[in-house]
């Protein structure tokens, strides 16, 4: 698949983010293993803690429609620098496997990370004692 080709699907639904409170718009495009790809973009709230970010709009629509693999997520925010995912997010993403590639654009170049990079010492339900550490 090409990287290019989910960051233009990623732009795409960037546009009908509804961002009324910060006005700040995030696009995303998730591959599946099947080939699908799902999109999704921010849905803010008055109440500010109820928005969903644009990446977990994606995997949630992506999951409800059955999906279980996921090979990568194209994530693009306003303006043209590279928006990286936030912490709920990330942990969102690593329930469903820390392999997944995250593809961003700053306009110019794409730039890509495995999650494994961006959540080093992810919780999981079993694992929850510091690992590692002094
Ligand atoms: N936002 C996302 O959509 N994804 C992120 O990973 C970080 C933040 C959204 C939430 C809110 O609507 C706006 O960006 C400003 O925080």
């Amino acid at each position: 698949m090409d990287y290019e080709y989910l960051i233009e699907k990623a732009k795409e639904v960037r546009e009908r983010a509804y961002v009324k409170y910060s006005n700040f718009k995030v696009g995303a495009a998730l591959l599946c293993k099947s080939g699908k790809i799902y999109t999704g973009c921010n849905v803010e709230n008055a109440s500010y803690g109820a928005t969903i970010c644009a990446e977990r709009v994606a995997f949630t629509k992506a999951i409800s429609e059955g999906e279980k693999e996921f090979e990568a997520i194209a994530i693009v925010s306003s303006g043209d620098k590279i928006a990286f995912p936030c912490g709920i997010c990330r942990q969102f993403m690593s329930e469903f496997g820390m392999d997944l590639t995250l593809i961003f654009s700053d306009g110019h170049t794409i730039k890509t990370f495995k999650l494994y990079e961006l959540l080093p010492h992810a919780f999981t339900e079993f694992e929850a004692e510091v690992k590692g550490g002094s």
